[in-house]
């Protein structure tokens, strides 16, 4: 009889580990920076405006707070109940009537977000000379790791000891030196909750049993979701040193990718083209529709080039800073050769229609993990007429014999294995 208890014991200490893991991760992902990484900084900036205002002092611009958190959590839905907010109906105009994502966020969540934002820890003064080298939003997810697998260690210590001692005590009655009661000579009333806990525990097992396997579900949903959606940053549009203009030089004067973007046909990165590329044209090119020689002239600072006099001043230079738009962590082998040269896979299906987009220059596509593997799950490599895949393509055609397949997938040449993009 104490025997079974004693297992049951671990069994239950178990399922208290699960349940405690659940609580820990749900409660870090409802931490207000994160959400706002989540959900928001791919438009906002505290300190900053981005595509949306910058957010500090904001809960100071608004009437009350619940407006504030009804427009954050469906901010067209506010538009259209509250006609008579000129502050919400005004902002919405200023910015060309651009609108928020709706968000799933329960009001809890929204006032954590807005909590991140009244006392946002990493806020520094930045002088404005420091403004414009601010890089993309670089997050740094390994505390949160760090910290999940310090609790999960600890707890895991933790049980683990105390398996230890009810096995002794397995072993101790098995000897027969039994120290312990009869169950039924047990009074409820004697007990710590914790230990009332662990007998009810045992009373029901089947209950428990159904509570960690639930439990295991939730972290393992916890985990995987969050693989799906850390760090995001579709649709990021930083200002940049100079407004140079997709739109002008791809699309309108038909300037081909590859001449900016060299490093695209032969090797890791495609590469921002130094000024000396832009010169070739601009000596010539002095003034824009735009801008005048507003923005031209930057070029020239940049290359140390004295229009007047049609010459170069020797150690004038001062190298353009273009902020980096997409940045995939350091975690991620990704090979810009591999996928056009190779692939064949045209910069459209990453980037987007690039040629139309005017300045500045955005993120199209999220990078997250989930957009690679949906495009190597389902796009047929290009392998026809592709000396790259000659012998390949005769051992895919072999190996799916049975199937009749003449097309394969990315996944198919083992294209998703872990190790592919991650070092
Ligand atoms: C797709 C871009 C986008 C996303 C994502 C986004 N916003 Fe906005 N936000 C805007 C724009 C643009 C405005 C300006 C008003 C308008 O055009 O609707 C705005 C306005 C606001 C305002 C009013 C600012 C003021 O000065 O009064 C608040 C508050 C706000 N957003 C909070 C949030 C929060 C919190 C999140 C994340 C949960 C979020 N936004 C996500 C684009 C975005
Ligand atoms: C005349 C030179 C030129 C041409 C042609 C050109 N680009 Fe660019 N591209 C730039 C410069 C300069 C930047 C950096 C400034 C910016 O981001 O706006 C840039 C930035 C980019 C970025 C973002 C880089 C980052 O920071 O993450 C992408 C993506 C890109 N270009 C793709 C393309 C594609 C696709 C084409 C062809 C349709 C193209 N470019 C044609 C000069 C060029
Ligand atoms: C299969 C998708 C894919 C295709 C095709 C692709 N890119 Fe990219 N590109 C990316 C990703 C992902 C990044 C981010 C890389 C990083 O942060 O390491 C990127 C980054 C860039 C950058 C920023 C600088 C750099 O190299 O990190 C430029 C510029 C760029 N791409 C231009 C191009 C051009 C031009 C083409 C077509 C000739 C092209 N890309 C085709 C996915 C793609
Ligand atoms: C192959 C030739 C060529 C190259 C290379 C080139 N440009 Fe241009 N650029 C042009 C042409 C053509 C115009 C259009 C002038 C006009 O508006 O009439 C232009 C216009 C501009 C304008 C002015 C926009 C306006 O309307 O005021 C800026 C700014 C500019 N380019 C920046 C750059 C930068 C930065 C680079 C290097 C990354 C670069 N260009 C490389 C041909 C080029
Ligand atoms: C639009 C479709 C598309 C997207 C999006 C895409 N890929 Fe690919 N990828 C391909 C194709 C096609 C190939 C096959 C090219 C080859 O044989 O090397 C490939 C091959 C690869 C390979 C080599 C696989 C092997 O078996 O040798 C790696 C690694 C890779 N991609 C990484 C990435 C990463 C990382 C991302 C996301 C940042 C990404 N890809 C996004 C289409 C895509
Ligand atoms: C086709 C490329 C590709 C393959 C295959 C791939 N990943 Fe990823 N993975 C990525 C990219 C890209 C990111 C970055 C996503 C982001 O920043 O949002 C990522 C992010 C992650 C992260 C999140 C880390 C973090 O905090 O940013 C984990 C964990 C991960 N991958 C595990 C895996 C495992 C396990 C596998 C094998 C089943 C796998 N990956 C296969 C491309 C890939």
């Amino acid at each position: 009889m104490s025997l079974k208890i004693s297992i049951n014991n671990i069994k239950v200490q178990l399922s208290i580990l699960s349940l405690f893991l659940v609580l820990a991760l749900s409660g870090y992902s409802q931490d207000g920076k994160n959400l706002f990484k989540a959900n928001c900084a791919a438009c906002h900036k505290i300190e900053k405006k981005l595509i949306g205002p910058a957010l500090l002092g904001v809960e100071d611009r608004w009437e009350n707070k619940e407006n504030l958190i009804s427009w954050i959590s469906n901010s067209g839905q506010y538009l259209k109940d509250n006609p008579g907010d000129s502050y919400a109906q005004d902002l919405f105009k200023e910015y060309n009537q651009l609108q928020m994502t709706a968000m799933p966020l329960s009001t809890a969540e929204i006032e954590s977000i807005l909590g991140y934002i009244a006392a946002p820890p990493e806020v520094k003064t930045v002088g404005p000379e420091q403004e414009e080298t601010a890089s993309a939003p670089q997050d740094d997810y390994t505390n949160m790791w760090l910290f999940s697998f310090a609790i999960i260690f600890i707890v895991l210590i933790s049980v683990i000891l105390s398996v230890k001692a009810s096995l002794k005590r397995i072993l101790l009655e098995l000897k027969g030196e039994d120290g312990l009661v009869a169950i039924g000579e047990i009074n409820d009333m004697d007990l710590s909750t914790y230990q009332q806990t662990i007998l009810w525990a045992n009373r029901n097992t089947k209950w428990m049993i159904v509570v960690s396997i639930f439990a295991f579900i939730g972290i393992l949903y916890i985990l995987w979701s969050s693989i799906w959606t850390i760090g995001v940053y579709k649709g990021y549009a930083p200002e940049q040193p100079i407004k140079f203009s997709h739109k002008i030089h791809a699309g309108d004067d038909g300037i081909d990718c590859v001449y900016c973007h060299s490093g695209a046909e032969k090797g890791k990165t495609s590469g921002i083209p130094s000024v000396n590329v832009c010169m070739n044209c601009h000596k010539g090119i002095e003034s824009g529709k735009l801008y005048g020689t507003e923005e031209i002239s930057k070029i020239y600072d940049a290359a140390g080039w004295d229009s007047d006099n049609q010459k170069y001043i020797p150690r004038n230079q001062d190298p353009i800073e273009w902020i980096k738009i997409h940045n995939l962590p350091d975690h991620v082998y990704f090979n810009h050769s591999q996928h056009v040269v190779v692939g064949k896979v045209d910069c459209k299906e990453c980037h987007g229609d690039v040629a139309t987009f005017d300045y500045p220059m955005h993120q199209e596509n999220d990078l997250t993990m989930g957009w690679c593997i949906e495009c190597h799950r389902t796009k047929d490599v290009k392998m026809n007429g592709n000396p790259y895949y000659d012998k390949l393509h005769a051992q895919l055609v072999e190996k799916y014999k049975s199937e009749g397949l003449e097309t394969f997938t990315v996944n198919q040449m083992g294209g998703i294995e872990c190790a592919k993009c991650h070092y």
